[in-house]
């Protein structure tokens, strides 16, 4: 059979980044690398790019970003491999997290079903440690194929990853597969883990909107906030921007949810820096009221950077 014409890596002027606020600036250079090899003349680039998933929990100044924006989408960077038989799967930066879990559940593979309904690509699920009351990502981890900044390859093993609520210590690598220990079960089960984790969503949180899930972590109390939570433990930042009164509350085509106060949603004109001054006045009110510092769960890029 003849084999399939190779794709071309290419460089895309100008071109626009796909966010799920769907506002803000564009790249002044997209790179859409096809194989590993192309990752790493991405960084003879630029050394310090800017590595795009789906733009899930992404936002863009308006002004639009100098550095080189790298898609892991081309066929050979979005690839899974599942073995049903013992549960390792093989996922690639690319590949799109909730296909990765509906099929995991199909075949019978626990360890992702209660991350259902978290829009994600695998490299970006493990940057942020993507989960939430049913689970994160790093349980199932074994290890992390990725490149650092110089071009060099290197394995890390998940003992040497410094998961912790939301993060993982990845974000100086460019991510480019790895390893998932899933572990066969009763499918019927799974997708039981999975409708729950998807129905708490619906109840919960606003859907089918313009938003980039919760904007802000949430923080652990320093002291003690009645009503809320004790000195060291984590709670609702969504409960908290609720407390401070600032459900509705908006700036241009930005709104805090009426459903859940932690998601920002954009309406049709919204700019990048209508969510970020809403950020910002949030940010204050929450800190006036609670003396809580907010930190911000959503990535936001800036031309400015260099
Ligand atoms: N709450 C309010 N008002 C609000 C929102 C929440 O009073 O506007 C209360 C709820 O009633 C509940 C408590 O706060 O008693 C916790 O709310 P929820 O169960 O929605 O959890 P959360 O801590 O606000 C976290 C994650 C979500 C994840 C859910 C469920 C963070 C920042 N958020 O939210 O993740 O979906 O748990 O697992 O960790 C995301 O990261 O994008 C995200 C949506």
């Amino acid at each position: 059979m003849p084999s399939p014409p190779a794709l071309e890596f290419v460089i895309r002027h100008d071109a626009p980044i796909p966010t799920s606020f769907g506002v803000g600036g564009r790249a002044d250079r997209l790179a859409c690398p096809t194989c590993e090899e192309d990752v790493r003349r991405c960084l003879e680039i630029d050394p310090e790019p800017l590595m795009l998933g789906c733009g899930a929990n992404l936002l863009v100044g308006d002004e639009g970003v100098g550095r080189l924006v790298v898609s892991m989408g081309a066929p050979a960077l979005t690839q899974v491999q599942c073995d049903p038989e013992t549960g390792l799967t093989v996922a690639m930066a690319g590949a799109n997290l909730p296909r990765l879990i509906i099929e995991s559940v199909r075949l019978g593979l626990g360890g992702l079903e209660g991350l259902g309904g978290i829009p994600a690509t695998i490299g970006g699920a493990l940057v942020m440690n993507a989960g939430g009351a049913f689970g994160q990502i790093a349980d199932a981890v074994v290890r992390v194929h990725a490149m650092d900044r110089a071009g060099r390859r290197l394995t890390l093993e998940r003992a040497e990853i410094p998961f912790a609520y939301r993060s993982s210590g990845l974000g100086g690598l460019l991510i480019l597969s790895t390893e998932l220990n899933l572990r066969p079960g009763d499918p019927a089960a799974l997708r039981r883990r999975y409708d729950e984790a998807m129905a708490y969503k619906k109840s919960t949180q606003p859907m089918g909107v313009k938003s980039a899930g919760c904007a802000f972590k949430n923080p652990t109390l320093a002291a003690p906030i009645e009503g809320v939570g004790d000195a060291g433990q984590r709670v609702s930042a969504g409960r908290l921007i609720d407390l401070a009164g600032c459900k509705g509350m908006g700036v241009g085509g930005a709104e805090v949810s009426h459903g859940h106060a932690n998601f920002i949603i954009t309406r049709k004109g919204a700019t990048a820096g209508d969510v970020i001054r809403l950020m910002e006045e949030i940010e204050r009110r929450v800190l006036d009221r609670f003396g809580v510092r907010l930190e911000r769960e959503v990535v936001v890029w800036r031309r400015d950077w260099g």
